[in-house]
């Protein structure tokens, strides 16, 4: 393809694009930012901007207390149901709850409990900080047996299964992985890997902040016994949004959470002073859940699951392979290189491009000086630039315009008038 071409076929891909019509439903400020990011924060709904402000006025301001009963009380099983349709789960298999590290947590926890006598967990290097930390705790907490395995990247973008495999044996109590890793987007293939940890007689814990409504997954086909996600990015959730649990149907009554809070209690208003778990997933709840961010969760969600999750990941796929197909010709001259997964069956719904002043050119796109387009990726140390696409509002075209953007900012030098110096939040 040609440069000329490139923008035809983004116009085209834009004109025959199924999810087109989702882009109106979000609260879009100005058409002259690029917004790349949404594998971070995602777009605000128009549908929560105005239930954000039914949910102040109305249930809080008016309705006041009532609201727990009419509305409150039970979104957090009712929202998880949603996100189930989405991550191939069934009813009653997700709940929305705390952050997603606090549910890394409670389900390590209760998973390391019920694998009693096994005393290692296997990670990798290229997950998320906040799940290595949980792990690096826990270890600490169940004693001196206990060690955690990390799997090594050969090319510190994607991890090989066979490599995984050699982590796991007997003595493998729980594996915990993101399933789309946040710096360089490599996907595992759940199935496999799911599948062997069974064998071995290992439990698995997926982290789906960065697949969670961006991709197709299939927990209950592939038997995924735990998973938790963020849901402010794909999900569109908002700032802070709480995070969602799964656990598999047939473990839920044979797990303890460690955190034993009265919204997890079988009757909290009851006020008894011995704790009963409820049945199900509900008793992996803790506290009282910040009611303003978790019904604003919804919208976005009931967006995904109108336009399929099937279509969304076509989508994400031909986003960025277009991408791709535009930085073979014309970005790989410039200094850049890949820094996620060719092959897009082992991609999640970024792409990062590494690049000796990432940093620089990442401000350079965010405050243009020479340019009307403002366009937001993020950084990611040391040298990663993260292109998010979000099916639902990116297009084709601003696909397009980033790369010339970009080629502009590096022919020009644009980027030489900023600093090195990071921010707190890059
Ligand atoms: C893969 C992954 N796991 C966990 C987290 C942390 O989530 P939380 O801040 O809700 O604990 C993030 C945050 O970006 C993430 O990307």
């Amino acid at each position: 393809m040609t440069t000329i071409n490139h923008k035809d076929f983004a116009k085209e891909a834009d004109n025959k694009d199924l999810l087109r019509k989702f882009r109106d439903e979000f609260f879009i400020s100005t058409d002259q930012t690029i917004y790349l990011d949404g594998n971070s924060l995602g777009r605000l709904p128009k549908h929560s901007k105005e239930l954000i402000s039914d949910v102040t006025i109305k249930q809080w301001g008016t309705e006041l207390i009532e609201s727990w009963n009419k509305q409150w009380y039970n979104k957090p099983v009712k929202i998880g149901d949603k996100i189930a349709n989405i991550v191939g789960a069934l009813p009653g298999e997700v709940i929305v709850s705390d952050s997603t590290s606090l549910n890394l947590y409670k389900l390590a926890h209760a998973a390391l409990k019920f694998q009693k006598g096994k005393t290692t967990v296997v990670s990798d290097e290229l997950n998320f900080p906040t799940d290595l930390y949980i792990l690096q705790g826990l270890i600490k907490e169940f004693g001196p047996d206990y060690k955690l395995e990390l799997a090594h990247s050969a090319d510190g973008i994607s991890i090989t299964t066979d490599e995984i495999k050699s982590k796991i044996d007997e003595n493998t109590a729980l594996v915990v992985l993101s399933l789309v890793a946040f710096k360089s987007a490599f996907m595992y293939n759940i199935a496999e890997i799911t599948a062997y940890a069974r064998k071995m007689g290992a439990l698995v814990l997926w982290d789906l902040s960065h697949a969670a409504g961006a991709v197709k997954i299939n927990l209950t086909e592939n038997e995924v016994d735990l998973a938790v996600g963020c849901t402010y990015k794909y999900l569109n959730g908002g700032p802070g949004s709480p995070a969602f649990l799964y656990i598999k149907k047939e473990l839920q009554d044979k797990l303890s959470t460690p955190i034993q809070g009265w919204f997890g209690d079988a009757s909290p208003f009851e006020f008894d002073l011995k704790y009963r778990p409820a049945r199900g997933i509900r008793k992996f709840l803790t506290g009282t859940p910040p009611v303003l961010n978790l019904m604003a969760i919804e919208p976005g969600v009931e967006m995904i699951n109108a336009a399929g999750i099937n279509n969304i990941h076509a989508k994400s796929i031909q986003l960025s392979d277009f991408f791709i197909s535009m930085l073979n010709t014309e970005l790989l001259q410039l200094g850049f290189i890949l820094g996620s997964p060719a092959d897009s069956s082992k991609r999640g719904s970024h792409i990062s491009l590494k690049h000796v002043e990432a940093y620089r050119i990442c401000q350079a796109l965010i405050h243009p000086k020479k340019s009307q387009t403002k366009i937001i990726p993020d950084f990611r140390e040391p040298d990663n630039i993260r292109f998010g696409f979000t099916p639902l509002y990116t297009t084709f075209t601003e696909v397009y315009k980033t790369v010339q953007r970009l080629k502009e900012i590096m022919i020009s030098k644009e980027f030489e008038d900023f600093s090195n110096l990071r921010s707190e939040v890059t």
